[in-house]
């Protein structure tokens, strides 16, 4: 019998094809998340799940998938799974890594861009037909070019933020968990510092941190304080490493100057100050959004789960040792 695979929402069409062509296919295809309830529903009888962000695999879910082999996201980030648990079960999980990394980057610059020249209400002066003159002060906003980035999170998509600022011969410093090779430092002329000290001193922040208890609600009032008055925080990576609620407060406040989001803690809801602030510019996480980026994690996914149910060992494992545990067993 040819294994079941659960796509749970709406992919690009040749990767359900993909799948199509060699498994037992459940799919809708619906931009509709499914419930924790709907999800063990589906899942019943089936040797794969084809997942998105907003499908949470917790502990409490894992424990009750049976015969469930591989956990295929499609999204470079899994904060959305169990990674611990899932190894306990059995079950390989992976993701869609580096295909997403530029796109990702581009849209950091632009929210960058757009929040330090104040794009955003620029279009809606001109939509709205109040533009009547030129003005020497019309909306005046902030240079990018030769300013101090601080990046927060130097891995893949940190880095290609950081290639990008050098065109803009911005001085770059950033913090992590762990230092970056003399190498990579020398080539993207990043400075490595603490946290506090890049918050004080970059005019733009940019976040590029992967979701985990250390980095929920990294930045909160405390560090915002840190920031200058002037300073735009950009988060391209998970909502909840901010505190939204402090963030609102603190552009409300003038605290910082502003920010360019993608993320939110709780999706699609944004908090209420953050709507109708000017000096915010939201976006709906659309940072890997390009038909040719969405198309190849779709497409990578689902090569995983075919690996993975064909017992091969997916391109994209993110727990080896659940792979190594069922090579010891099928030896
Ligand atoms: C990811 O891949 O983690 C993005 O947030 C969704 O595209």
């Amino acid at each position: 019998m040819k294994p079941a695979v659960l796509i749970t929402k709406r992919i690009y069409p040749e990767a359900v094809d993909l799948l199509r062509s060699r498994f037992e296919v459940d799919y809708e295809a619906t931009d509709d998340g499914m419930t924790a309830e709907q999800l063990r529903e589906r899942i019943r009888g089936k040797q794969g799940v084809v997942s998105q962000l907003t499908d949470k695999f917790t502990r409490d879910v894992l424990a009750t998938l049976e015969g469930i082999r591989v956990i295929a996201n499609v999204a470079v980030g899994f904060d959305n799974v169990d990674v611990a648990a899932a190894t306990e079960a059995g079950i390989l999980v992976t993701n869609t890594p580096d295909v997403l990394t530029d796109t990702t980057a581009d849209l950091a610059f632009a929210l960058m861009l757009a929040a330090a020249r104040r794009l955003v209400e620029g279009h809606h002066f001109v939509h709205s037909g109040e533009w009547k003159k030129w003005a020497i002060d019309l909306l005046v906003g902030q240079d990018v070019h030769h300013r101090t980035l601080g990046i927060v999170g130097l891995g893949r998509i940190g880095q290609a933020v950081a290639r990008r600022a050098g065109g803009f011969s911005m001085r770059i410093l950033y913090s992590d968990a762990f230092r970056a090779s003399e190498q990579a430092e020398r080539e993207l002329k990043a400075e490595f510092v603490p946290l506090e000290r890049l918050l004080g001193e970059s005019d733009f922040v940019s976040i590029h941190v992967p979701l985990s208890a250390a980095t929920r609600r990294l930045i909160g009032a405390e560090q915002l304080r840190l920031m200058k008055p002037t300073a735009i925080l950009v988060n391209t990576s998970r909502g909840p490493v901010v505190d939204e609620g402090a963030l609102a407060e603190a552009l409300r406040g003038g605290v910082i100057g502003g920010a360019g989001l993608d993320v939110f803690e709780q999706e699609p809801k944004v908090h209420p100050g953050l709507l109708n602030q000017p000096r915010a510019v939201l976006a709906p996480h659309i940072g890997s959004a390009s038909v040719e980026t969405r198309r190849k994690m779709s497409m990578m996914a689902a090569e995983n789960a075919l690996a993975a149910l064909e017992g091969r060992r997916p391109p994209n494992l993110l727990n080896p040792e659940a792979w190594e545990r069922r090579s010891e067993k099928t030896a």
